[in-house]
């Protein structure tokens, strides 16, 4: 364990909601000097000093960091870590949280994760890559339906395409390789198979040496209830994930997790950070759908939260090497991240919305994921606003803590989807009813 007790001024890069989660648990931490976001937003303001310098702005960044006392960066968002903000501060002499350019490709590139998974034997979907359009029809019109059509670069989370029938496939494919939809990311497609079964997202933190898993998440991908709707960034979270078994666990460590942080180490592009897998549980078991290089969002709202131990230190340990003498511990309980979102959103929705929050209870805490504070209050300023979060012994009581806290914050048009956990808590209720019964499940 690092024996130095200086506070440390940290330099945390994004503005969203999961970055507000992770400056709360940053500011739990003993060593925790001043903290910098950058841009941050309103919320944040409250946590941290804000400076209007965008994630992307990697010059800015580096400028700031070395004229400021920053002792450690937290880089957090895709676009930065694919860019190679970690690269460049460490070449400034500034330790950061999060991957190198090279490592943070198994987020940016599909292609090359999905050839990382094929070369190391890691359980996926079966896939092909085209760069030519006519090839790509043409293996979409012979595919079994349903077929997932992917973007290969980074494209917010929205650049998948789940086809039905071959006309769809073949627009999918047409509206990514020429009409840019996804802009260059599309350029290059991933033809995958469809995988059937349950999502869970685990996050863990590695130093490229030793792997420490956080506790399961499901992520609410869609933006309306029953799983309908368009994909968006995240509409609510919930962790433990019930379908996460300690078989599931054991399976994905030692089939998934451990392989690729070895295989990345192999192909000298060592992994230091946040690794996220995107997980299917297939009949098969466990199942890839996708790496990111970074915290997830919204599953870092409704883990972080369970954190016992330091994140400073964590993240510490992680840049040093160390982290296999850095104590992480959990809390056993369950928490469940409801996202309050603006009319519209995914799509075209509105902003400047004044929020009123009234009497929302203390005992939960309301991530800022896109506001500003003006001198009425705080407004909106994004698609996804708020992420009402709650902890609690039993993931019945999380859901419905969130659930009514959520009855004492409005603004104009906004929504929420009624049933974040419910796929959790059902199955929670069949594996106690199997149990019970003396059957597996
Ligand atoms: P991704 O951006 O790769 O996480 O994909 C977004 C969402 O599309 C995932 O969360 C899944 O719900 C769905 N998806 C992606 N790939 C597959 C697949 N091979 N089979 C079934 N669903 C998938
Ligand atoms: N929740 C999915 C992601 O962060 O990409």
């Amino acid at each position: 364990m690092d024996t130095n007790t200086s506070k440390l001024n940290i330099a945390v890069i994004g503005g969203d909601g999961r970055v507000h989660a992770i400056i709360r648990a940053l500011k739990k931490s003993p060593r925790c000097g001043k903290i910098y976001a950058l841009p941050g937003n309103g919320g944040i303001m409250d946590d941290a000093e804000c400076v209007s310098i965008a994630a992307t702005d990697l010059d800015g960044i580096v400028e700031f960091c070395t004229r400021n006392p920053v002792d450690f960066a937290a880089v957090i968002p895709d676009d930065p870590l694919a860019l190679g903000l970690t690269d460049l501060l460490r070449d400034k002499g500034i330790p950061c949280f999060g991957p190198s350019a090279k490592a943070a490709v198994i987020e940016s590139s599909k292609a090359f994760s999905k050839e990382l998974m094929k070369k190391y034997g890691i359980p996926t979907a079966k896939y092909e890559t085209f760069s030519d359009i006519d090839a790509a029809l043409e293996c979409v019109r012979n595919h079994t339906m349903p077929v997932v059509i992917k973007a290969d670069g980074l494209a917010l989370g929205k650049g998948v395409i789940i086809a039905t029938n071959v006309a769809d496939a073949e627009e999918a494919v047409r509206s990514m390789m020429v009409d840019e939809k996804f802009g260059k990311s599309g350029k290059t497609v991933v033809i995958e198979e469809y995988l059937v079964g349950a999502e869970v997202s685990v996050l863990a933190f590695t130093d490229g040496k030793t792997v420490v898993p956080m506790p399961s998440s499901m992520d609410h991908k869609r933006a309306l209830d029953g799983n309908l709707g368009p994909n968006t960034g995240g509409m609510g979270a919930v962790s433990p994930n019930p379908f996460y078994t300690e078989e599931v666990h054991k399976q994905t460590m030692e089939r998934i997790i451990l392989p690729t942080v070895d295989a990345m180490n192999k192909e000298g592009r060592p992994f230091k950070g946040c690794l996220y897998l995107g997980l299917m549980r297939t009949a098969d078991g466990p199942k890839v759908i996708e790496y990111n290089c970074r915290f997830g969002d919204p599953e870092t709202q409704a883990v972080l939260p369970l954190l016992k131990s330091d994140l400073v230190e964590i993240m510490l340990a992680v840049e040093n090497g160390t982290l296999d003498t850095c104590p992480v511990e959990f809390s056993d309980e369950a928490c469940c991240c409801l996202v309050l979102a603006s009319g519209g959103y995914p799509e075209n929705y509105e902003k400047g919305k004044l929020i009123i929050f009234e009497d929302v209870p203390d005992d939960v805490e309301v991530f800022h994921a896109g506001t500003l504070r003006t001198e009425l209050g705080y407004i909106t300023s994004g698609g996804r606003v708020l992420d009402v979060t709650a902890v609690r012994d039993s993931l019945e009581d999380a859901v419905g803590a969130a659930y009514a806290a959520a009855e004492h914050i409005g603004f104009d048009k906004m929504y929420y989807r009624k049933d974040i956990g419910q796929t959790a808590l059902r199955q929670t209720m069949s594996m106690i009813a199997a149990l019970l019964s003396g059957s597996e499940f």
